[in-house]
């Protein structure tokens, strides 16, 4: 298999998923050969709604391991597999159902709001769950006046920001690769690229946010390079979305503001990997009913508060 081109090895997969009626879904920080394997590719809420809906026994989830058994949590008929077990999020495996369990001691009026980066176990003791494109409107409609959020006490301080009304609790959780990205690397790129706009993942922390044209999830962040009048663009995410901004559009230029922007379990996933998913269908995400069900509830409501109008 090793020693197939490219190409063949696109064609044996696109073959496979026809003949194995598979869906295949890529979250945008996936390898570019990767997202062109995809029906579709997304952010973490978007892959959370089609695999949701989807009509497809055998759903392939290119991503991390926490998009992988949101799918299956959401989606429990069907077989959810994931090329590379191993590739976990950093973020989500800072928080444990303990360390939710003792902040709800500590705040027993709290709601708990859940980042959608963590393991069905810490979800499962968690009231809703949010993703960084909807997570101020899910804020937004709920009524406790206290909020536990977790992991990521950076998307954290940037929603507690819209609601000074609300008093927040945070742990000590962050992505590595987004908190890294320090002011000093905003400022060298800018100086660098005096023209270009900057958009930013919410993930980075607090105090480089104040100067972004775009603080979105990856998703949006796309379409606001894609729908934007400018030809240059500092890109405060993963480097997948560069890269791919890049290819889509070639006139227009995309810097990454640092080489650290890279996430070393999203670029787990080879081709030989989904190939060799696809044949054997092995890597399944396995979870028992009742693991499924006590995780299901705080995304479900994430679903119903991201639809209010
Ligand atoms: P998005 O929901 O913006 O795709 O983010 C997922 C993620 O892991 C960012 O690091
Ligand atoms: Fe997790 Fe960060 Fe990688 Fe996103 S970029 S999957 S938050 S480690």
């Amino acid at each position: 298999m090793k020693n197939l081109s490219i190409k063949e090895k696109a064609e044996k997969i696109l073959k496979l998923k026809e003949e194995k009626g598979a869906l295949i879904l890529a979250h945008y920080y996936q390898n570019l050969e990767i997202q062109h394997m995809a029906d579709f590719c997304g952010d973490s809420f978007e892959l959370a709604k089609i695999a949701r809906t989807s009509d497809k026994d055998i759903i392939v989830f290119c991503g991390v391991s926490f998009m992988a058994e949101s799918a299956k949590i959401m989606n429990p008929e069907k077989r959810v597999f994931i090329p590379r077990k191993d590739a976990g999020c950093l973020m989500a495996d800072m928080v444990t159902p303990e360390i939710v369990i003792e902040m709800k001691k500590a705040h027993p009026d709290a709601c708990v709001v859940c980042y959608i980066n963590s393991s069905a176990a810490t979800k499962a003791v968690s009231d809703i769950c949010v993703t960084s494109s909807n997570a101020v409107k899910v804020v937004g409609t709920l009524k406790e006046k206290e909020i536990i959020f977790i992991p990521d006490k950076n998307l954290g301080a940037y929603v507690a920001e819209k609601f000074p009304e609300k008093t927040f609790y945070f742990m000590e959780g962050f992505c590595p690769v987004h908190h890294n990205l320090s002011k000093e690397d905003i400022k060298n790129a800018k100086e660098n690229h005096p023209e270009a706009a900057l958009v930013i993942h919410p993930e980075c922390q607090k105090k480089l946010l104040c100067d972004a044209d775009c603080i979105g999830s990856t998703s949006e962040i796309l379409d606001f390079c894609r729908e934007s009048d400018k030809s240059e663009f500092l890109v405060g995410t993963e480097s997948a979305i560069a890269e791919r901004l890049g290819e889509e559009f070639p006139e227009k230029k995309f810097h990454l503001i640092s080489p650290c922007l890279v996430c070393p379990d999203m670029k787990k996933t080879s081709l030989d990997d989904l190939l060799s998913t696809l044949e054997n269908l092995d890597d399944e995400v396995i979870m028992t009913k009742e693991e499924i069900l006590a995780a299901r509830l705080p995304l479900e409501r994430m679903l119903e508060a991201a639809s209010k109008k």
